[in-house]
């Protein structure tokens, strides 16, 4: 019998940041499988606009890692996914911005259910402008996030979230 996919919920609870990746390189196939989980978020207007750069090869990946305090995360994950919002698609900061963070767990979502594992980065926005000089990014283009994914080489912590007693302030 084959065993049935897991509830959203499932996947949605069980997906944990990943930090250590093995050096398998995940194929073109699988990226594009991924970003594509992505654009398919909803946005404001359904704007799209986030854009996207795959950096896979090492000498990239080495020169990007500095520009985070998670240097070896960048270093030895096999690709990363950098999120960019393009100011040319844009019409309110904010709903873009959600926007590209539904993008952006999408992609992460997909890459567990994968069997893979991702972290989403945003410490390295610190060092965006910098970030988007070293990928060529048009003028336009600000950086969101870098998503660093590969095959998983640990399990990820425990995941802890507050009870819902804690966030929900109102009931009526
Ligand atoms: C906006 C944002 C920024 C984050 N930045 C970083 C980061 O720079 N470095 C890192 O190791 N994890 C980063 N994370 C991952 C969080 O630490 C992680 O999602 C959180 O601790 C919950 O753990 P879990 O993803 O395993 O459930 C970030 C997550 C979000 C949503």
């Amino acid at each position: 019998m084959t065993k049935e996919a897991p509830s959203i919920l499932e996947s949605i609870k069980s997906r944990r940041s990943i930090r250590k990746f093995t050096a398998e390189p995940n194929d073109d196939e699988t990226i594009n499988q991924i970003l594509s989980a992505g654009i398919w978020a909803p946005s404001g207007k359904n704007n799209q606009p986030w854009k996207f750069a795959v950096i896979k090869s090492e000498a990239l990946r080495k020169s990007l890692a500095p520009l985070t305090h998670y240097t070896k995360i960048i270093e030895n994950a096999p690709c990363c996914i950098a999120v960019f919002l393009d100011h040319n698609l844009s019409y309110d900061r904010t709903k873009d911005c959600q926007a590209i963070g539904a993008c952006i767990q999408n992609m992460l979502l997909t890459i567990h259910d994968m069997g893979l594992g991702a972290v989403w980065l945003g410490e390295i926005l610190r060092n965006k402008e910098k970030v988007a000089e070293l990928l060529e990014a048009p003028q336009n283009f600000e950086l969101m996030a870098v998503v660093a994914l590969g095959h998983p080489a640990e399990k990820g912590g425990k995941g802890k979230r507050k009870g819902l007693d804690e966030v929900v302030f109102l009931r009526r």
